[in-house]
């Protein structure tokens, strides 16, 4: 199927070509801006991917003074890798806590208080991370930071975007994100000039000017090539996340089979929708089953962090939720450009699954 963005894509690939821009340009400048007024963010940085945006984030704050060398950062055990991976990249000490439902909070950050430097939290599924979280942080000079790779676009009941809660946030727009590139593209947002300039210059070599390094930076740069499609798929980003949402909407309405147990009455709140968890003990066998009528699924994910060998240090903790979401979950199709007869097949079919 051609994509919806074909034509628009090649004119700005012909147009850098033209232009001869390979490394940032307009349409690295032009996505920042947008992003980061979409996001109701003072600054945008775009960087090369979504692990590298948090790693800079944690970097470019141990810079400023803000975090100590080896800083013990809070992070759920219920994420991708990759937000574990940033925090040790950042030469810090990630230390895992289960998840309530699918998230951190209050609490969780109140008993681990004392023992942290900082706390990472994660929107899984593009499910916002509650406000009393970042205000809990707050009234407790906590540092807080947001992986915010599966949540763009999401709002809470404030009117607050995605990208605007917390010290700052780390998107990935990795191609199947709600904000895909066609390729791999991160970014960061944050309203604090210190450590958006810092930011700017860890993901640039550390580079204060053309021959002057003064800190010891990285290179994480978004592809003009990649900002330019990404230019083309944020106009489309609130609708698409609104037909995600009323596919989600007839997922907890319709869906009705005693072995397939739906997210909590909350999940469509605050939510981007970037995956449709459902929790199943058969889940092979559901998975299969869907597959045979054609509709397929995905999992998020199998197996936690904590749980990995490249974690080794961790095996030994146990974390009965994040367990459970990773033994059970099945992601059901939410793509905005399902048509309604399709969402009805795929709840007909799990109604059918015995
Ligand atoms: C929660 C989470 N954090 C971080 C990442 C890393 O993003 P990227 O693949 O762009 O490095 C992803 C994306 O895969 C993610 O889902």
């Amino acid at each position: 199927m051609q994509s919806r963005f074909a034509q628009r894509d090649m004119e700005a690939l012909q147009e850098l070509q033209t232009a001869g821009i390979y490394i940032g340009g307009e349409p690295v400048k032009r996505f920042e801006m947008d992003y980061a007024q979409y996001c109701g963010t003072n600054f945008c940085i775009g960087t090369g991917n979504g692990m590298d945006a948090l790693t800079i984030i944690l970097r470019a704050e141990k810079q400023l003074g803000r975090l100590p060398e080896k800083a013990r950062v809070l992070v759920p055990a219920h994420t991708y890798i990759a937000t574990f991976l940033s925090i040790v990249e950042a030469g810090m000490q990630p230390v895992p806590v289960d998840v309530h439902d699918l998230l951190i909070t209050k609490e969780v950050l109140e008993n681990h208080l004392e023992s942290i430097d900082a706390a990472v939290v994660v929107d899984i599924y593009g499910k916002l991370v509650d406000d009393e979280v970042y205000a809990f942080a707050k009234a407790n000079n906590l540092p807080i930071y947001t992986d915010a790779a599966q949540s763009q676009g999401a709002t809470t009941r404030n009117g607050d975007k995605s990208g605007s809660r917390g010290m700052a946030s780390a998107f990935s727009f990795y191609p199947t994100k709600n904000l895909g590139a066609l390729g791999d593209a991160g970014a960061i947002t944050t309203n604090d000039e210190e450590l958006a300039v810092m930011s700017r210059r860890m993901a640039n070599y550390g580079r204060t000017s053309r021959f002057v390094n003064d800190i010891k930076g990285v290179n994480s740069r978004l592809d003009p090539l990649q900002a330019a499609f990404l230019n083309n798929r944020l106009l489309f980003l609130d609708n698409d996340n609104k037909k995600r949402k009323k596919i989600a909407r007839v997922y907890m309405e319709q869906i009705e089979n005693p072995k397939v147990k739906l997210p909590a009455a909350d999940f469509l709140e605050s939510n981007s929708i970037h995956v449709f968890p459902v929790f199943l003990e058969d889940r092979d066998a559901f998975v299969t089953f869907l597959a045979d009528r054609g509709i397929q699924t995905s999992i998020h994910y199998a197996i936690p962090p904590h749980q990995q060998q490249a974690f080794e240090e961790f095996n030994h903790l146990s974390f009965p939720q994040t367990q459970y979401l990773h033994n059970t979950e099945v992601s059901l199709p939410c793509h905005p450009l399902l048509e309604d007869h399709e969402v009805q097949e795929i709840v007909i079919a799990i109604n059918e699954f015995s």
